[in-house]
């Protein structure tokens, strides 16, 4: 099949942006077809063409600095992997009041380190409950309370001159009930009834419920809603007023191509696609991770690289190690799907060493990951706005002599502080009276025992409970990826308990770990003794060391060595510069290796500690310490 002739789609414009467009179609052409053959089998061409179509006008409207930026990241298209990428996620009024304060507060985020922002759904949702602005109603006006998008763009562009990449979410999955589709739909209209899924009776949503669990099955209970306007059973997979897409119908495949483009073009640098594995149905499954799911991603991608390449998808996928790697790309669609992926495993893992002392389990579960395209990079993180869900995988949890069942109620037991000696302080989020499934809301700082250590009083608990956040974020950091630090982490910030005052948030538990920024406690960063003060100054200087070492590269593999001492760690990565071993004691209590865990080398620096790295005695680490051994390559 031949390539749409550039020539005619972008008729009039300058030849140099003709041959620039072109370039790319040459390049992304077979992905994209590629793609939409596999959700479109017979009309992948056509729809092919008419996605084109769509990137040549955004292309045409794509502002000059952003074309500048496009070159840039043409020069350097692995930018986000560099040991320099540090996330930041914050909820822009939480955090700044509204957009414009965020700009405001860009010296605080660049004094972090921070290059890369996310801020939590900001697009214009419906009014009331809006599960936390995941209820879109307008793709293309801004939440009124924090600006309209002229401000948005200024605040892109703020972000940009400052080395910061803006993050923003697209729901794909739904829109709100209020969203102009579904108003249509509920009213009648045959093109907008099959953007969704609708039925006349339960015949249909009961044979799929059969096999679909249940996402929030204490305040949102089953997958379907009847809507009285239309008399039918709507899909909704998470709450009543979020209606699902119907992902099989093209027109929302070009809809969201449109939507992209856009965002793009007002400075958006990353589009984290939000629960994406969500969007594609079939009978008989619990509806997620299917196949075609990765199709449509590729050829979103596709069109985005070709109208606006500077622009990376962040796939939010939080599934088991089974099904988390195609979201990176596995197979045909190796390194053509999203550029990021949250590492979910990794982040339950953390907690779930932290619990049991333990990294015999965390050593099982991470060796199991096949090696991800060297092009990608996974999201590492220890909390996010939403629960924790105890993803443990049965088959790992034996491996290791666990049983995986009691093991994760053991994990929902321990967060919720009804373990015998546990200093965490979650809420338990979720519970599944038939599954026996309980999740955990709570801020890290409330989940290590900072919250408790404060309450008692207790200065060496604090100091404990100290050490114990600093090495998660360490291992956040060390996995190598694109750290994402939550938003009042680096200042220990600590549950908050007033979401129960807040009608649209009181049923709802995750607004527990979604406090308002403090920011006289961040002033007490600057103010030495201060709990602020050693929880930033120890996350800024893991920050800045690590984007000194080239071997956090996140196209660098992680190698999770075999426990020799299961209380310790053991990771080696290779660069083609320098090799690193971190050594990770994830107890209270110093602990020894035998010196032949780090392989034999000149290891000349530790680049954490200002310690002398190695003698042929064993290696000690103090209770919680981290170690950054690193050497030429
Ligand atoms: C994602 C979001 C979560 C939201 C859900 C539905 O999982 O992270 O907060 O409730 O999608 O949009």
């Amino acid at each position: 099949m031949t390539i749409p002739d550039v020539g005619r789609l972008l008729e009039d414009e300058p030849v140099h942006d003709q041959v620039v467009f072109d370039t790319r179609l040459q390049r992304y052409w077979p992905d994209l077809l590629a793609g939409l053959a596999g959700i479109y089998p017979d009309r992948a061409v056509e729809f092919a063409e008419r996605a084109v179509e769509i990137a040549a006008v955004s292309f045409r409207h794509r502002p000059e600095d952003l074309r500048l930026l496009d070159l840039r990241r043409h020069a350097d298209p692995q930018w986000y992997q560099h040991p320099r990428m540090l996330g930041y996620v914050a909820y822009a009024d939480r955090f700044a009041g509204d957009l414009s304060g965020v700009v405001d507060k860009i010296d605080y985020l660049t004094d972090l380190g921070v290059t890369y922002l996310h801020l939590m759904p900001l697009l214009k949702a419906r009014p009331g409950a809006d599960d936390g602005g995941y209820a879109v109603m307008d793709f293309r006006a801004v939440r009124h309370d924090l600006g309209t998008v002229d401000d948005l763009r200024d605040l892109a562009t703020a972000l940009r001159r400052s080395g910061i990449s803006l993050t923003v979410d697209l729901a794909l999955n739904h829109v709100a009930s209020e969203h102009a589709w579904a108003r249509a739909a509920a009213a009648g209209d045959h093109l907008y009834r099959d953007y969704f899924f609708m039925f006349a009776d339960r015949d249909i949503p009961d044979a799929y419920e059969r096999t679909l669990p249940e996402v929030f099955p204490d305040f949102a209970p089953g997958n379907f809603t009847f809507d009285d306007e239309s008399g039918s059973w709507v899909w909704t997979t998470f709450n009543h007023w979020q209606w699902d897409l119907n992902w099989r119908n093209p027109e929302v495949f070009f809809e969201f191509v449109d939507i992209i483009c856009w965002l793009a073009n007002l400075g958006v640098e990353c589009l984290r696609l939000d629960a994406i594995g969500f969007i594609v149905k079939r009978l008989g499954t619990d509806c997620q991770n299917q196949p075609e799911v990765h199709a449509i991603t590729q050829a979103l991608r596709a069109v985005a690289r070709i109208a606006a390449p500077a622009l990376i998808f962040k796939a939010e996928a939080i599934v088991g190690p089974t099904e988390l790697p195609p979201y990176l790309g596995v197979g045909k669609h190796a390194g053509r799907v999203s550029d990021l992926a949250y590492q979910n495993s990794l982040m339950v893992q953390i907690w779930s060493a932290l619990a049991t002392k333990d990294t015999r389990l965390f050593c099982a579960a991470m060796n199991r990951f096949p090696v991800k395209p060297a092009t990608t990079a996974w999201g590492t993180y220890l909390r996010c706005h939403d629960d924790i869900g105890w993803a443990i995988d049965d088959d790992d949890a034996a491996s290791v002599g666990l049983n995986g069942y009691e093991h994760r109620r053991f994990l929902a037991d321990f967060y919720a502080g009804s373990y015998p000696m546990s200093d965490a302080r979650g809420l338990i989020f979720g519970e599944n009276l038939i599954t026996g499934d309980r999740r955990i809301s709570g801020t890290a700082a409330s989940l290590v025992g900072i919250e408790v250590a404060l309450d008692t009083g207790d200065e060496q608990h604090l100091d404990l409970a100290v050490r114990r956040l600093l090495l998660a974020y360490q291992i956040v950091l060390g996995f190598g990826g694109l750290p994402l630090l939550y938003m009042g982490d680096e200042l220990a910030l600590r549950n908050y308990y007033g979401f129960v005052d807040d009608p649209e948030h009181e049923g709802d538990n995750r607004w527990v770990h979604r406090p308002p920024m403090d920011w006289e406690a961040a002033e007490r960063r600057h103010v030495v003794g201060t709990l602020e003060h050693r929880v930033w100054r120890g996350l800024r200087r893991a920050v800045s060391v690590r984007s000194d070492l080239s071997s956090m590269d996140a196209s660098v593999e992680t190698e999770v060595m075999d426990p020799v001492n299961p209380a310790v760690l053991v990771f080696q990565r290779h660069g083609s510069t320098q090799h690193m071993v971190a050594l990770y004691n994830v107890t209270p209590e110093e602990q020894r290796l035998p010196r032949w865990v780090v392989p034999a080398g000149n290891w000349a620096r530790d680049a954490l500690n200002d310690e002398v790295p190695l003698s042929d005695a064993d290696i000690v680490l103090a209770g919680y310490q981290t170690r950054w051994l690193v050497q030429p390559a």
